[in-house]
């Protein structure tokens, strides 16, 4: 069980975004504790990348409030989210294909020994450690990246994103395009993330694996938050009824 009696790790308070006419985001409140994963829900075009961009820092909100350990925070570009440990992970893995995954985990971010050369062992040493710890199945050291599956793509950008020091992840359906194994792989990596303690905020369109990774499930319509439910608490029809209805099941309405 999330303990969510202390401070969250994120809050999004009361976040607009408008592009042009169109409200993207539409006062929308969410939050994230230490150790959750949030399923961020709806149909295409409710709003959920945008308000995650406004988090990563590829989008700068309207108005609202962004606030990491309680504190007030302005993110005005991704470097600011990074000063902030946020990381995302995109669905088309932002990874340099002729390179091996030591050299992906350090891209832009080289050790360099105290004669100023790239520390290769160092680096492989540490690419090892990383992925003993989070996908101790991965054997694949050796080879350009554009010879790992899916899955093991995306363990290599979260173990990147973890060395890195990442407390709060966002990931954009990183299972949308893997096989069952694969996801199961992922499902397992994002477990570990959680017992490490990061809060993740996971946009995911199957309803089995939201029911499976979430703590909580907030669901957006047309921009605007329809409500944020605990996972244990609904069943997979209550969820989609938030999305297709745009209202909480008659049980949990407040
Ligand atoms: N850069 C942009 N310029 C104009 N409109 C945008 C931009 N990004 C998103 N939108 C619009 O904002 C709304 C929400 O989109 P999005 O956040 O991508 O939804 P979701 O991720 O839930 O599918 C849509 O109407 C989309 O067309
Ligand atoms: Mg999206």
């Amino acid at each position: 069980m999330v303990d969510r009696t202390g401070t969250p790790l994120v809050e999004l308070r009361d976040i607009s975004i408008a592009f042009g006419g169109i409200k993207a985001v539409d006062h929308v409140t969410v939050d994230l504790y230490p150790g959750e994963v949030v399923g961020l829900l709806g149909h295409n075009g409710a709003g959920k990348s945008t308000l995650i961009k406004c988090l990563s820092g590829a989008y700068q909100k309207d108005s609202g409030q962004i606030l990491i350990n309680g504190q007030e925070v302005e993110i005005k570009d991704p470097r600011d989210a990074r000063a902030q440990n946020i990381e995302t992970i995109y669905q088309t893995l932002a990874l340099a294909d002729n390179v091996d995954a030591a050299s992906n985990l350090f891209l832009g971010r080289e050790i360099v020994n105290k004669w100023g050369f790239l520390d290769d062992a160092q680096m492989e040493a540490e690419t090892s450690k990383i992925m003993g710890r989070l996908n101790p199945n991965f054997k694949k050291f050796n080879v350009p990246v554009s010879a790992l599956s899916g899955g093991q793509r995306q363990s290599v950008a979260i173990a990147r994103a973890v060395y890195f020091n990442a407390k709060i992840l966002i990931m954009d359906e990183p299972t949308a395009a893997l096989g069952p194994h694969e996801t199961q792989m992922v499902a397992e990596l994002i477990q570990e993330l959680k017992a490490q303690g990061l809060g993740i905020f996971l946009i995911e369109h199957d309803i089995h694996n939201v029911m499976k990774l979430c703590d909580r499930a907030s669901v957006m319509k047309n921009g605007q938050l329809v409500g944020t439910v605990d996972v244990n608490e609904v069943t997979d029809d209550d969820i989609l009824g938030m999305i297709i209805l745009g209202k909480k099941p008659a049980h949990l309405a407040a």
